[in-house]
């Protein structure tokens, strides 16, 4: 049994994000997403999120290839939460390329390359305009 982590905000779900659950998926036999608290989202991109955590919880959880989630509520329990989840492969976008190297003495570290031309921000943005 080969489990796979991931972590991220997936506020205004859309097909990059999609895609990087389905590639972190098929590494391994169970993949937990941990999803990024409001408070945690606020700190990392100086916003709110449009969807609440428990919305997007909700929403990750009912997709075909999640199999558990879990909210991330700070960066610095990385650690504690592949350990927690039991994680082999901790699976990310290229977008944090290199900085979660630090956990490859506990599990292997992928970095997929992020789907070109989409991001919650440019849909957000997308709508306004
Ligand atoms: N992701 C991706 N391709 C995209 C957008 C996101 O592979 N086009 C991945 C990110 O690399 C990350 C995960 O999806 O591993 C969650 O990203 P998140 O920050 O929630 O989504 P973004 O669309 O990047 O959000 P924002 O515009 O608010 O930064």
């Amino acid at each position: 049994m080969t489990t796979v982590l991931t972590f991220g905000t997936f506020d205004v779900l859309h097909l990059g994000h999609l895609r990087i659950l389905e590639r972190a998926a098929a590494l391994g036999d169970r993949l937990v997403v941990g999803v990024s608290s409001d408070a945690l989202n606020i700190a990392k991109k100086g916003r709110g999120p449009v969807f609440a955590q428990e919305e997007r919880l909700r929403i990750v959880s009912a997709l075909r290839c999640v199999n558990e989630v879990f909210l991330e509520e700070s960066l610095e329990l990385k650690r504690e939460y592949l350990v927690r989840y039991a994680a082999d492969i901790l699976a990310m976008g290229d977008d944090w390329r290199g900085r979660f190297d630090e956990f490859s003495d506990i599990c292997r570290v992928v970095y997929f390359e992020r789907t070109p031309a989409i991001s919650t921000t440019a849909v957000i943005e997308k709508i306004r305009t």
